[in-house]
């Protein structure tokens, strides 16, 4: 099936899109199984995702994994979540190099187990060539602690003399977020029905058109990504102007 076929609007696309893939707990307890049942599950969502934001054209896809809050989830669900991104790494592997997708990660990298950032580092490495798809694992990651970061990045500048406070405007701002090079989300996609944005990229969603999906995420697939993109093409999205400024343009 060529996802493309539902007269998606070339010239509308999509550069960026989010996705806060929750609900995973949910729909594995709401089958009387474990909540890992339904993370194991996740990883077929994230695999029909990457793919129909390939065959789209998207550039880049930031999935939400694993929040700084999670770490305060019960210990062998952590475990668990950790050792499945290794898993999940290992064999993914193989089809994100056919499909050119290069992977990148934002958050806390060194908060990580040195197993899973081992894997990550070397799926990184053997990416990087690749021209499609960029997918972004956000990992051990929050909007707060990214702009924590940012500050304490631009305060150690401004110490140096390397900065002046007085020129510091957005753009300064945003060349010291983790990811500089990559433009704001068009589209955030939060699965598992609850309206909140959960820390997620608090700078950068600041223009972004926001979806909220009862779907849960291990039931989300690439489908309902080319759905939310065709409802996306037909939003107005006016940046502070008039209706009438927009249609101008
Ligand atoms: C999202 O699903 C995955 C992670 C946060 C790691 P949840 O595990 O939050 O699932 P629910 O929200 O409890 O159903
Ligand atoms: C958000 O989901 C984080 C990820 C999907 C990785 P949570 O399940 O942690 O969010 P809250 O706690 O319900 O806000
Ligand atoms: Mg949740």
């Amino acid at each position: 099936m060529n996802i493309t076929d539902k007269t998606l609007n070339p010239d509308k696309m999509p550069r960026h899109v989010a996705v806060i893939m929750d609900g995973n707990g949910r729909w594995a307890q709401r089958q009387g199984r474990e909540r890992t049942y339904g993370h194991q599950h996740g990883v077929e969502a994230v695999r029909s995702v990457i793919e129909g934001a390939g065959e789209m054209g998207i550039q880049y896809l930031t999935l939400y994994a694993f929040s700084t809050e999670n770490w305060n989830r019960p210990r062998e669900e952590v475990e668990m979540l950790m050792g499945l991104l290794v898993q999940a790494i290992h064999n993914e592997l193989e089809g994100l190099m056919k499909n050119q997708v290069r992977l990148q990660i934002t958050g806390r990298m060194k908060d990580l187990p040195a197993a899973s950032r081992d894997a990550l580092q070397d799926a990184i490495d053997r990416t990087a060539g690749n021209k499609g798809l960029t997918v972004v694992l956000a990992l051990s990651y929050s909007g707060r602690a990214e702009i924590v970061d940012m500050v304490g990045d631009i305060a150690h500048e401004a110490a140096q003399g390397t900065l002046d406070p007085g020129q510091i405007t957005a753009d300064i701002v945003q060349q010291h977020l983790y990811h500089s090079e990559i433009p704001d989300p068009d589209i955030l996609i939060r699965t598992g029905g609850d309206c909140r944005v959960s820390n997620f990229l608090l700078w950068q969603i600041a223009y972004t058109e926001l979806f909220f999906v009862p779907t849960m995420w291990p039931d989300f697939r690439k489908e309902d990504l080319r759905d939310i993109v065709l409802d996306f093409q037909h939003r107005e999205r006016r940046y502070g102007k008039t209706g009438e400024q927009v249609l101008e343009q």
